[in-house]
């Protein structure tokens, strides 16, 4: 599979749709959930977004589980990021927990590129699972950019 990334369109309207729940059962659920967040957390420390994150190990600890409960529930399984949703949907929740980053599509590509390599280590999950949940990432991640390379700032709305 080579996932491929689009270019992001400051302004443009991005359509995505939640993966599908074959992608969390392919994985081995809950248990594969973490395994590869976990995995893809431990690349971004190697990353050139790493400065992004915090560098205290029991901060980064907690990013590592609320990125696994809102994985686990976007792909269909139980609902255990709901509560710190808020009641806000949690793609829009999700969106607008970015804004506080100022992240550039170059943040982006690289955080793109470093769950395609984590997401790479999976394997016996049929491509087409996989694409569908790339498809997803590469979407969605276009909404989290919200700094452009000519200083302006934009955040995007679903
Ligand atoms: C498909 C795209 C993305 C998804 C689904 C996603 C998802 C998440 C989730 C679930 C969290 C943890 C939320 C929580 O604390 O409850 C998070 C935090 C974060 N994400 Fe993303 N993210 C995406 C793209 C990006 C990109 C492109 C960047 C670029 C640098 C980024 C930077 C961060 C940062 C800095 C944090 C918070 C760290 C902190 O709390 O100190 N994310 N993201």
């Amino acid at each position: 599979m080579d996932y491929k990334i689009t270019p992001v369109v400051k302004g443009e309207k991005v359509e995505f749709k939640n993966p599908a729940h074959a992608f969390y059962d392919a994985v081995g659920g809950e248990e594969g959930i973490k395994k590869l967040m976990y995995s893809f957390y431990d690349k971004i420390y190697e990353s050139d977004i790493a400065h992004f994150f915090p560098q205290d190990e029991k901060e980064f600890e907690a990013i590592k589980v609320q990125n696994t409960k809102f994985f686990v529930q976007i792909c269909g399984g139980p609902k255990v990021y709901e509560d710190e949703a808020k009641g806000v949907e949690l793609n829009e929740y999700m969106v607008r927990l970015h804004d506080e980053f100022s992240i550039y599509e170059k943040s982006r590509i690289e955080w793109l590129g470093t769950m395609a390599e984590a997401l790479r280590e999976i394997k016996d999950v049929d491509e087409a699972i996989l694409e569908d949940f790339w498809d997803y990432l590469e979407k969605f991640s276009k909404l989290t950019v919200n700094t452009y390379p000519d200083g302006s700032v934009y955040y995007a709305t679903i």
